[in-house]
């Protein structure tokens, strides 16, 4: 099967998605910060911190590179992972792209410890909805390239996995 590969913004649950997606359909699970932060042996705050988003991206696209030789896996990316459009080409080649969506409200919330998200807190001038607002704004081009959008506003990962499973079927890129 190709891959089911999950992008979207930061809050919007492409890892717990992810996990119980792989094992509703029977796929290994990715998840690239996780990659990288192994790849890198310091948390993704650290590799910000110290070395700068240029070295986290430089991370992100290896571990994409190597992430995209594979079949039959579930990957949860980053939010800025497919921002690079060479990181989005690999990965569709012989993956089907899911985007999942949240409310500013629900992303709000789901963000709010400062510290987790270094993007975000970047953008955070002291308004954290409206640094939310602009980064989803300067983003939107890029995830309507997605073969399929699910709203996780107001539904749980199980609910989105379902959700993500019809579609699978339907394509017939998953069989009963
Ligand atoms: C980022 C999102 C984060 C992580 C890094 C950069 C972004 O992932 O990759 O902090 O640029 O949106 P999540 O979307 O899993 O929070």
């Amino acid at each position: 099967m190709k891959n089911v590969v999950l992008i979207g913004f930061m809050g919007t649950g492409k890892t717990s998605t992810g996990k119980a997606l792989a094992s509703r359909i029977g796929c290994a699970f990715a998840d690239v910060d996780q990659r990288i932060e192994r790849a890198a042996g310091m948390t993704i705050k650290e590799i910000f911190s110290q070395k700068g988003e240029a070295c986290f991206r430089q991370y992100e696209k290896d571990v994409v590179q190597e992430l995209a030789r594979h079949k039959n896996f579930v990957i949860s990316t980053g939010g800025g992972t497919v921002k690079d459009p060479e990181n989005l080409a690999l990965l569709q080649q012989n993956g089907i792209i899911i985007c999942l969506t949240a409310s500013l409200d629900a992303i709000l919330s789901r963000t709010e410890k400062h510290g987790v998200r270094p993007v975000l807190d970047a953008h955070d001038h002291g308004d954290r909805r409206q640094a939310i607002q602009e980064l989803l704004d300067s983003r939107r081009g890029i995830y309507a390239q997605a073969d399929y959008t699910v709203d996780t506003s107001m539904v749980s990962p199980l609910q989105v996995t379902t959700d993500i499973v019809y579609y699978l079927k339907r394509e017939g890129i998953l069989h009963a």
